[in-house]
């Protein structure tokens, strides 16, 4: 098992995993989602979901890797539970799945650093134009998935770790100096108010909805992602400290790309907020027609770096989708860590081409399928965001807590939690987790699966 690789430090570890969960998930979707879900009551509910409900999920995750010392699928054999290895598998397919489309986006973020740099804000009323050019945007999807599988394909503390030690600083000093500027924009605090005031007539059951699977995703919990980099870590970590850091970044990212693009919304809008598309157009559409108003080389310089820094937060995410199959047919199947790699990578990058081609190419994979009740057809893309991150993630969470809590233990998990943690026997955290765990928590997450199923693919 000496060959498995580690992490090489503690700080390391916090970067990788934050870099995880970092990604598009804070840069582009929590900004509309927040945008179209009434601004600042999105993000209360949002943390409270973050703070009181999923920790413990990524707490469970990462106990279950540390103990067993194996990947998503190994994990439940190493414990004694082979039968149950059947999430790990789940978990598997849903990062397979998961990075298939994710690396499309990622592609398109990648071609408008250099559409930014080259001063073609155009691309903005053009959006549709440029995601049907499958070849352009295909060959810098390919590119990123390059850039992934070479990091994977290096190892844990010489790749994953090293990666994410240079990429999660340089994201944050571009996000701040970003948000320098866009303050001093006029009326950018007609966008920082509606982002930081809450308006409790806004909160309803789609608000809540929405900010529960972002803040699922954007934690990049459900499919064993916590497991795997857990199974690298040391026995004297302490776990909680580092979910609650891990947590942290995570949410504050969120919020500080939001403190970043609402200014710019304020000021494109003349401090009304309205009439600025708010959707997931967000950051293709919305943003780079901003930065043309900016100026030419103003623009430039802010659009290349606002996409450069979208990149490098979905290069760490990318990474630890890959880092999850690859380390099962490292473990299982003893493949070299640097075929595994590159075979993965390659397999993913074939599974992501209707996604790739269901954004304007190809009619069959943009209208593929027309859900129970649905008026609108779904495309490919869109379809497998349904099936992996809004269905198999919250099955994968929900059935990974039952197993922790009731299969494998709650004792058991409480020893390996306890490593690490002075004083966890008497600690309010532990009566808390007593109180979630059990039942509330893994039956709201397969009672959000359901809703999700019924309400998605059979119109209920
Ligand atoms: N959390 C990342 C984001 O916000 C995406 C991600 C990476 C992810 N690994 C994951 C999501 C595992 C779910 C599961 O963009």
């Amino acid at each position: 098992m000496a060959a498995r690789g580690n992490f090489s430090s503690r700080i390391g570890f916090i970067a990788a995993a934050a870099g995880s969960a970092v990604g598009l998930g804070n840069i582009w979707g929590f900004p509309y989602e927040a945008g179209a879900g009434g601004g600042a009551i999105f993000v209360l509910v949002y943390l409270f979901f973050c703070f009181a409900l999923f920790f413990p999920v990524m707490l469970t995750e990462l106990a279950i890797g540390r103990k067993s010392g194996r990947n998503a699928v190994g994990a439940f054999e190493a414990l004694g539970h082979k039968k149950w290895n059947f999430i790990g598998k789940l978990g598997v397919l849903s990062g397979v799945l998961i990075l298939s489309f994710y690396n499309v986006i990622a592609g398109w973020a990648f071609g408008y650093t250099f559409e930014m740099a080259a001063g073609n804000f155009e691309v903005t009323e053009h959006f549709r134009a440029y995601t049907t050019n499958i070849f352009a945007v295909g060959s810098y999807g390919l590119l990123f998935m390059i850039a992934t599988a070479y990091i994977v394909s290096k190892g844990v503390s010489e790749g994953i770790e090293k990666a994410a030690k240079v990429l999660m600083p340089s994201l944050i000093i571009m996000m701040f100096s970003l948000i320098i500027y866009s303050l001093f924009l006029p009326n950018a605090m007609a966008g920082i108010k509606f982002f930081l005031l809450p308006d409790f007539s806004k909160l309803t059951s789609t608000v809540v909805f929405n900010a529960m699977g972002q803040a699922f995703f954007s934690l990049s919990l459900g499919m064993g992602t916590f497991i795997t980099y857990g199974s690298y870590i040391k026995k004297n970590d302490n776990l909680i400290g580092s979910a609650a850091l891990i947590t942290l970044t995570d949410v504050g990212i969120a919020i500080t790309a939001g403190l970043m693009i609402f200014p710019l919304i304020g000021f494109i809008s003349g401090g009304s907020l309205s009439g600025v598309g708010r959707g997931p157009e967000l950051i293709f559409v919305t943003l780079p027609h901003i930065f043309g108003e900016i100026g030419p080389t103003a623009g430039a310089i802010v659009g290349m770096v606002f996409f450069l820094l979208l990149c490098f937060a979905a290069l760490t995410s990318t990474v630890s989708l890959l880092e999850v199959p690859v380390s099962y047919v490292v473990d299982e199947f003893k493949l070299s860590r640097k075929k595994a790699a590159w075979m993965m990578s390659g397999i993913v990058y074939l599974i992501g081409i209707p996604s790739l081609m269901g954004n304007g190419y190809s009619s069959y994979f943009s209208e593929f399928i027309t859900y129970i009740g649905a008026d609108q057809p779904t495309d490919f893309l869109s379809f497998i965001v349904n099936i992996a991150n809004d269905s198999f993630l919250p099955l994968g969470g929900a059935l990974m807590v039952f197993f922790a809590v009731h299969i494998w233990k709650k004792e058991n998990m409480e020893a390996e939690i306890a490593a690490g943690f002075e004083n966890y026997e008497n600690s309010w955290i532990r009566k808390y987790l007593r109180f979630v765990m059990p039942v509330l928590l893994p039956g709201t997450l397969f009672i959000i699966f359901s809703m999700i199923v019924l309400s998605t693919f059979f119109g209920f």
